[in-house]
């Protein structure tokens, strides 16, 4: 009778969430909205575009999309790239928004805690076309930029590597830095380019050529190029 009982338990636990089940509470997710996102973006009926975007009918529209809206290059680069507004997506947004898009005008810091994020993406998914079918991933199953583990942003990078494997970067990004449709890569800050590196890595951004390039790559070999082209002006 125990074992019996330990099985059932068992697939339960191992059941998938019922489709449209909720994993966040979109009332802590409307207090996190007014704290945080409140004082740039309006949401629901007759939301209009203030500092940021409105964000009705989000999940499942284009990034950088909103009639009317005046987005930075890289938003509407990325939008043109084909990113696209799903949990996924927006979770890493959310959590850590250079990392998605680097140069984005958003001046927001991030929301660290993927709970929160998951309440803060359930309120706001009430606001989309029929919220119920939109599938929410399992906050665990999450490939999120700032998830990275601590010991790949700790990796130092070796400059001189970094350096020897930059002539197949520089086919394309020029290394005095300048931005012929191919954006500049040089003179960031490490972590934003590990961090950079890694979402296309785990197909969160939608570039194919540098999910690619990325894909190919080493945390090792990552940590070197972020090394070496820092030190470019
Ligand atoms: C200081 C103002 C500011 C704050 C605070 C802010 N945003 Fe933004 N947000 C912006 C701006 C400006 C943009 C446009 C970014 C661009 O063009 O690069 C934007 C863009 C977005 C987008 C992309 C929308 C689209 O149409 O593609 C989402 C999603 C978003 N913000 C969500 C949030 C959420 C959720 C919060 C709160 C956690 C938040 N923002 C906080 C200013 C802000
Ligand atoms: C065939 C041309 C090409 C090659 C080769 C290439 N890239 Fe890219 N890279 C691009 C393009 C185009 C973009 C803009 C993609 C986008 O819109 O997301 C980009 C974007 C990037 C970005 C993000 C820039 C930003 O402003 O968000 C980084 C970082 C980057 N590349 C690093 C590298 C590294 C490191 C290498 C070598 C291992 C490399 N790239 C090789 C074309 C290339």
């Amino acid at each position: 009778m125990a074992a019996r009982t330990a099985l059932v338990l068992a697939l339960a636990l191992a059941a998938p969430p019922a489709a449209g089940e909720a994993f966040g509470d979109p009332e802590r997710g409307e207090e996190l909205f007014r704290r945080q996102c409140a004082s740039c973006h309006e949401v629901g009926e007759g939301a209009t575009n203030r500092v940021g975007p409105r964000l009705d009918g989000l999940f499942g529209r284009r990034a950088g999309a909103v009639e009317g809206f005046n987005y930075s290059r890289a938003m509407a680069r990325m939008g043109a790239d084909g990113l696209t507004w799903t949990f996924e997506t927006l979770d890493a947004y959310i959590a850590n928004p250079r990392a998605l898009v680097s140069g984005t005008r958003m001046s927001y810091r991030g929301m660290a805690d993927a709970a929160q994020r998951g309440d803060l993406l359930a309120y706001l998914r009430d606001f989309s076309d029929k919220p119920r079918d939109i599938p929410e991933a399992e906050p665990t199953a999450l490939k999120t930029v700032p998830d990275l583990d601590p010991a790949i942003l700790a990796i130092e990078g070796d400059p001189a590597f970094g350096e020897y494997l930059s002539s197949e970067c520089t086919t394309c990004h020029q290394r005095d830095g300048s931005d012929q449709g191919i954006p500049s890569i040089t003179g960031w800050p490490e972590e934003d380019f590990v961090a950079a590196m890694h979402a296309y890595k785990q197909k969160l951004r939608p570039h194919p050529v540098m999910q690619m390039m990325a894909g190919r790559l080493a945390n090792d070999e990552i940590a070197a190029l972020a090394a070496y082209f820092a030190t470019l002006e």
